[in-house]
């Protein structure tokens, strides 16, 4: 009898002595490397107003530190900013029946801050803790700058990209180290569509680029 108490005891302890990985109140900063690596397709580019045939735009990868901001609101559910330092794409443009092949068409520098609800479905006693969610990703485009080349041919030129609001999806993990430190693993898909506006001296080119890009980081993690 008093070896099965004793053993009952220690299963206690050992339970109020496990080590919890995510719990209610926690927060986790992360520091890493975030690749943005678009998906990009565009309409036709439109040269003052008619289009031009079989030509499209496309969007570059581009690598920067990622950060992201974790606050537990339960055991299982989180609020999570995704933050980075900004990224610059080169935007490439081919023009199809214009005849000019492809070319180096200019530049942009954004900032995607995504904000999701986070799902952890596993136990908070587990060092393994996957998860997924959802919510809104913000990109904002500025410094856009059009290629030297480009205003070589049509005259000095400008680029503007719109900002774009659009849904987020995320998944990933944070594997336990040490009682304060993650390891991660995390990829989200943005919705992110723009419309382009070059304006040169004689001539105006739109299109409506969708950067849909994947984006892909893996960081360290810290518990506060
Ligand atoms: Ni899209």
């Amino acid at each position: 009898m008093r070896a099965i108490l004793i053993l009952a005891m220690f299963a206690m302890l050992g339970t109020t002595l496990q080590v919890q990985a995510h719990e209610a109140g926690d927060f986790i900063i992360r520091g890493g490397i975030a690749n943005v690596s678009p998906d990009a397709s565009s309409s036709a580019l439109i040269l003052d107003g008619s289009a031009i045939g079989r030509s499209e735009a496309d969007v570059d990868d581009n690598t920067q530190i990622g950060l992201t901001f974790t606050y537990m609101l339960t055991n299982n559910w989180a609020i999570d900013v995704l933050g980075s330092t900004p990224f610059t794409h080169d935007i490439s443009a081919a023009t199809g029946d214009l005849g000019l092949g492809t070319v180096d068409a200019g530049e942009t520098t954004h900032l995607p801050p995504t904000v999701s609800l986070l799902f952890f479905p596993a136990a908070s006693s587990s060092r393994f803790q996957p998860y997924f969610g959802a919510g809104l990703n913000y990109t904002l485009f500025f410094d856009e700058d059009v290629d030297s080349q480009l205003e070589g041919v049509l005259g000095r030129g400008s680029l503007e990209l719109d900002p774009s609001l659009g849904l987020a999806l995320q998944a990933g993990f944070d594997y336990k180290l040490t009682d304060n430190m993650y390891f991660n693993a995390g990829i989200w898909w943005a919705d992110i569509d723009t419309d382009a506006e070059f304006e040169f001296a004689s001539n105006r080119i739109t299109t409506d680029v969708e950067i849909d890009p994947f984006v892909y980081m893996v960081s360290l993690g810290w518990k506060f």
